[in-house]
């Protein structure tokens, strides 16, 4: 299965920490945000990556992580021209993708716990046939930051950005697994309000059609993207992958 990083965006939120610089590449514990992504995927066994990100920081994005071999990774890369939301960016990885289903992580999204196991739960809803996509919800006590899920029951009726009276405790986490139908669905997609193509209306379309599935993290879990999320993430994940990747990593 191959994966998707999403590092794209103006990482606003942490202004004046990426005036200069892409917000993943800021440090979060002893690596450049994005090693965390990246790693997580690594060790669920998926080394062929496309990284998505914008012109403006490309150059500093390969010169970190060059083709990924010394990470033990095959990196290629895809430039969002304008931020245009995190569907926008996905859509410009289907020649990478090809026809298969595949795993995306947005770069910002900093996990305690590998994801193997969720990766097989995608691989055998994909064996039995039925296709679809793969949400991984995390309990929160601020779910209003986030896409938050409504139930029917055991199953996701909908995802809803950022919603002021959230319908759940539950966050729609950075982690989702797709089957190649997600292009469609995408040129399909209205900018929202904000002006972009939302990751949550792509989870609706699934939810839509019955084939939206979702499994709970039990590991911590942190947004980096905005200043109290970076902190937190830095303290929980200070010492992660060292003894893998010691000073070394990059390229
Ligand atoms: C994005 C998604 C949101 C998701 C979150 C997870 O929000 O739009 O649905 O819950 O990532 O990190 P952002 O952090 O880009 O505002």
């Amino acid at each position: 299965m191959k994966g998707v990083v999403l590092a794209g965006g103006t990482g606003s939120r942490l202004y004046p920490l990426t005036r200069v610089t892409n917000k993943h590449l800021l440090p979060v514990g002893r690596y450049p945000m994005i090693f965390h992504p990246l790693m997580r995927l690594r060790r669920a066994g998926i080394t062929e990556i496309g990284i998505v990100t914008s012109p403006e920081h490309m150059g500093d994005v390969v010169n970190l992580l060059g083709s990924g071999s010394r990470m033990g990774l095959d990196l290629t890369y895809r430039v969002q021209d304008e931020p245009g939301g995190i569907a926008q960016a996905l859509s410009l990885c289907q020649n990478f993708v090809q026809n298969e289903p595949f795993v995306v992580v947005l770069g910002d999204n900093v996990l305690g716990a590998d994801i193997g196991h969720e990766v097989e739960a995608f691989k055998a809803q994909i064996a039995s046939g039925e296709g679809g996509a793969r949400v991984l919800l995390k309990k929160v006590h601020d779910p209003e930051r986030y896409g938050v899920p409504e139930f029917d029951g055991d199953r996701i009726l909908r995802v809803i950005e950022k919603p002021a009276v959230p319908p759940s405790s539950f966050s729609v986490v950075g982690i989702y697994f797709y089957d190649a139908s997600v292009f469609d669905f995408i040129d399909d997609l209205k900018p929202s309000e904000r002006g972009e193509l939302e990751i949550s209306d792509v989870s609706n379309m699934y939810a839509d059609k019955g084939t939206l599935s979702h499994g709970i993290l039990t590991s911590w879990w942190g947004d980096a993207g905005t200043f109290d999320g970076l902190e937190e993430a830095g303290k929980l994940a200070r010492d992660l992958f060292y003894e893998e990747l010691g000073n070394e990593g990059a390229r």
